[in-house]
């Protein structure tokens, strides 16, 4: 969230200039503005991806949220099933294929991986729960899983960066 504030002052200092004043960061606006905005007292680990590794995996990263967002709002339905399967197939180990995950693992450090299968061991974890919910109706339970998925996110962002 620092990061992002400090992007968006970035961003914004970038709009108050005299126009043509954007220096080094027009020749690629819609990229440009993540390259130096790590806070000062960061203390995640840095990690090196390839450029196009990178970018594939912040926009798997996006993807994840979206899961989130889309597995809420099912359960807020009482659509029990297609919240498991939004699970299963975006977050949990059946989204290992999908998301290259076996590219991008051999350039994480171990403790990035272990964070990594942990999110889709509990997403799949969440997926089952769910799936019994849609005969028991058990909303606290699914909740309680849920919760488990987004602290594994949770967990990974504060250890390590790619950018
Ligand atoms: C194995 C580690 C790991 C896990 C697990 C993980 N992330 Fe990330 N995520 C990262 C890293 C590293 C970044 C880049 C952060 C940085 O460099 O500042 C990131 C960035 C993001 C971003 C920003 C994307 C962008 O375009 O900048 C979003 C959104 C995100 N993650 C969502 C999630 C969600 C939701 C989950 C859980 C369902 C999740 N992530 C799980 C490592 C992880």
């Amino acid at each position: 969230m620092k990061f992002l504030a400090v992007a968006m002052v970035v961003i914004l200092a970038g709009c108050a200039a005299p126009s043509g004043d954007h220096g080094a960061h027009a020749h690629q606006p819609s990229q440009a503005t993540v390259d130096h905005a790590a806070p000062a007292a960061d203390t995640r680990v840095m990690v090196q991806f390839p450029e196009m590794l990178r970018t594939h995996t912040l926009a798997n990263m996006r993807d994840h949220l979206l899961a989130l967002a889309e597995i809420q709002d099912q359960l807020a339905r009482g659509a029990y099933d297609k919240a498991s399967d939004i699970a299963e197939q975006r977050l949990g180990m059946s989204s290992l294929g999908l998301h290259g995950a076996h590219d991008v693992a051999k350039f994480m450090p171990q403790g990035m991986q272990a964070a990594g299968t942990a999110m889709h061991r509990s997403a799949s974890q969440f997926a089952i729960v769910a799936k019994d919910a849609s005969v028991t109706g058990d909303l606290k339970g699914s909740l309680a899983a849920l919760a488990r998925v987004s602290q594994t996110c949770v967990a990974c962002h504060a250890a390590y960066r790619i950018q």
